[in-house]
């Protein structure tokens, strides 16, 4: 975040409202404590050889197999997650933004993903990435910090199912992004921030608020942000966060079932 008097201000804010302090003191214990379990983390099974056989997702095998043309450059454990967050997208009328093109050739892995009813919007800052455009892909070129180029971009792209930001992986850009887009994801859709990396990384720090608000447990007040979010998932150096298809009313509670152990007396 820039350290401007308006930012400064917006903080000062937030915690004399929330007590924010005061509140997330204890967090903190757990936090340290959390750490410090997993900096002395032992595991039964890490010296056994035997794993389960992996097979290589589609992406995966298209990324091994593409070894000339335009480049793509991603972690190799992210082909995997993308493969289980958008499979259900294959084939499908699709649209997909990503931020960062570089040198093209992600947009033509997710075409071949995706197949011909996919189309794809890049967004870069380098104007040299307008030469990817096709009938398949829009680009856009512009700075996925600024907010006024998302205020374009936002009229120019109609309604996204998949974004993907691989841009310039600084915590800020990451967050403007993520905060300027999500609301505009359809219903199912998926969110994908890659290259987080550290562990003090702050875009983390930001993105672990939003599973706070997700645990909110207030069940008189059910937040936007509950009925369109339904799901965060944390792994190496990516986050992803996804859409409802249906949209829930309240968290239900429910029960089936006549035998019941007499120990738990409910509301005792
Ligand atoms: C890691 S590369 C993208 C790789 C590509 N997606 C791939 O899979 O091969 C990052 C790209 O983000 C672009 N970029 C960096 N800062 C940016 C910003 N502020 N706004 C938009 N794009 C940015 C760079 O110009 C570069 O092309």
């Amino acid at each position: 975040m820039e350290i401007n008097k308006s930012n400064l201000l917006r903080v000062a804010n937030a915690i004399q409202r929330k007590n924010f302090f005061l509140k997330n003191i204890k967090k903190l214990v757990f936090w340290a404590e959390a750490e410090s379990y997993c900096e002395n983390y032992d595991d039964d099974f890490l010296d056994i050889e035997q794993e389960i056989p992996k097979e290589l997702s589609p992406l995966e095998k298209y990324f091994e197999n593409h070894l000339e043309g335009p480049g793509i450059w991603k972690w190799l454990h992210y082909f995997d997650i993308y493969h289980r967050h958008f499979k259900k997208f294959i084939g499908q009328e699709v649209n997909i933004l990503e931020v960062g093109i570089y040198s093209g050739g992600s947009l033509g892995m997710w075409k071949e993903y995706f197949g011909p009813r996919c189309h794809i919007y890049g967004i870069d800052i380098e104007p040299a990435c307008k030469c990817y455009e096709d009938n398949q892909t829009t680009v856009l070129i512009g700075d996925q910090e600024d907010r006024n180029f998302w205020k374009k971009a936002k009229n120019a792209i109609p309604p996204v199912d998949i974004i993907i930001d691989d841009g310039g992986h600084m915590p800020n850009q990451q967050k403007v992004t993520l905060e300027e887009t999500l609301p505009h994801i359809k219903p199912g859709g998926v969110y994908i921030c890659e290259d987080i990396h550290g562990d003090d990384n702050s875009f983390s720090a930001y993105a672990t608020g939003y599973v706070r608000h997700l645990n909110k447990f207030d069940l008189e007040r059910f937040t936007k942000f509950q009925r369109s979010i339904h799901s965060m998932h944390f792994y190496p150096f990516i986050t992803v966060i996804e859409k409802h298809g249906t949209r829930p009313d309240k968290f239900v509670s429910s029960k089936r079932g006549t035998l019941w152990q007499p120990f738990f007396k409910e509301g005792a």
